[in-house]
């Protein structure tokens, strides 16, 4: 029996890898612009890492990660999400000896173990951004018009983007006693096992749970506004004033809280209506307190990721890139030319191919039709003797001899 892809893992054929590629294109065109240059980081990171940036009461860390033991018996995780180990290589390269903000751009695979469904996967894509060494509202605004512009420059449309504050730690702990004597002031036994649970070790998370139950339940909570101190809350004001001052839309959202524990201040969502029960296509905010929760310097940051299978879902179909030309030989000698013809055209820049199979005139014509080349090359016993070319133009279908030194011009 063959062996067969896991569960939850995908294989990427065109179009789907032509849509990725096109996509990481315009995110590091557009992230470039922005100040953001690349770093790429390993796909797996000791375990602790992870408990203690996400948070060991989240979802993502409780039951989500791929977690096993090296041959040394080391605990190692293969990575849930960018953010813990960018900061992680943040810390061990010491950049903030280097440079008073640093703008890293990341893309590659995470891997969550979650139920697949359509746009949720096993194994998926982050693009993300992390900016580090500035706590300016400024940056959490420029964060945020940087990710809006990539998602509209790469074609996505019905896009909400909602955003919210979560406080820092002073107030954000004021809050959570408000919130844990709400919650307690409710008939437990309404909320989900999950929610029980979460009431008295992460109680802003029952404000994010999806189960009709629970949200009618929790309707009235007192919101997380109220409870920001005035420097969050100043902190915020620029914020939301920058983004309706740069015609952003904006939605205000006191229950957006996010699944990972390191968010601090700004939170934000963008989420599709498109694409079923997974909307939430990016996701991101502030955590001041975590690389020096990691062993680092205090210094601040603010990022987002964005769901590439989920950006895919949404794609506007595009043009496939077409072939320049594909060069059909008639008989043994001409196949030689061919080849040498392919060869001179593709160091010339131009692409496409020719069939090394060879076969009949029909059957190289309806390769080269399939391959959506715009010229096909006709190379003959005439054409060979008098140092030509056929060229037929596959749009129009007219045909014309060309000299075969002169050949280049056909793509002028
Ligand atoms: P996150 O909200 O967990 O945030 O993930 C970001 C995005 O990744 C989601 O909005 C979604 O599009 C995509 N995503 C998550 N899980 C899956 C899955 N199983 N299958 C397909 N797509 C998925 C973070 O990961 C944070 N590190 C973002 C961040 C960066 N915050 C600050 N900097």
């Amino acid at each position: 029996m063959s062996v067969k892809r896991i569960k939850g893992f995908a294989d990427m054929f065109p179009p789907d890898s032509d849509a990725f590629t096109f996509m990481e294109g315009k995110a590091r065109e557009i992230f470039g612009r922005c100040g953001f240059v690349e770093l790429r980081t390993p796909v797996v990171e000791p375990t602790e890492l992870f408990c203690r940036s996400i948070g060991e009461e989240t979802d993502v860390v409780r039951k989500e990660m791929y977690t096993f033991p090296d041959r040394k018996d080391r605990s190692l995780t293969l990575r849930p999400e960018a953010t813990a180990g960018v900061m992680r290589a943040y810390i061990e390269a010491a950049r903030h000896t280097r440079e008073p903000v640093s703008k890293l751009f990341t893309t590659g695979p995470m891997f969550r173990y979650e139920r697949p469904q359509k746009g949720r996967m096993r194994q998926f894509h982050q693009i993300n951004c992390e900016c580090l060494g500035s706590s300016s509202p400024y940056t959490d605004a420029d964060m945020i018009i940087a990710l809006m512009t990539f998602l509209t420059e790469i074609g996505l449309k019905n896009l909400t983007l909602k955003v919210n504050s979560l406080g820092c730690p002073s107030c954000r702990a004021t809050y959570k006693a408000a919130l844990v004597a709400y919650l307690r002031s409710l008939n437990a036994e309404g909320l989900c096992e999950d929610c029980r649970r979460r009431m008295e070790s992460n109680p802003l998370r029952v404000l994010d749970c999806k189960q009709p139950g629970c949200k009618e339940l929790t309707a009235g909570a007192p919101t997380i506004l109220d409870y920001n101190c005035p420097d969050c809350r100043a902190h915020f004001d620029v914020v939301t004033r920058m983004l309706a001052a740069a015609g952003v839309n904006m939605e205000q959202d006191d229950r957006l809280v996010r699944g990972l524990d390191y968010y601090c201040r700004t939170t934000f969502e963008v989420v599709s209506g498109d694409i079923g029960a997974q909307g939430s296509v990016a996701g991101g905010g502030r955590y001041d307190g975590l690389i020096r929760q990691l062993g680092g310097p205090d210094i601040p940051g603010v990022g987002f990721a964005c769901g590439m299978e989920r950006l895919a879902l949404l794609l506007p179909e595009r043009e496939a890139v077409r072939p320049d030309f594909f060069v059909a030989a008639m008989g043994g000698e001409a196949q030689d030319a061919a080849f040498l013809l392919v060869q001179r055209l593709r160091r010339a820049g131009r692409s496409g191919d020719m069939s090394h199979a060879g076969g009949g005139f029909k059957s190289q014509m309806r390769q080269a039709d399939r391959s959506g080349a715009r010229f096909c090359l006709i190379l003959g016993e005439d054409e060979l003797a008098s140092g030509t070319v056929s060229v037929k133009d596959m749009a129009g279908g007219e045909q014309r001899k060309i000299a075969l030194a002169d050949i280049e011009s056909i793509f002028a």
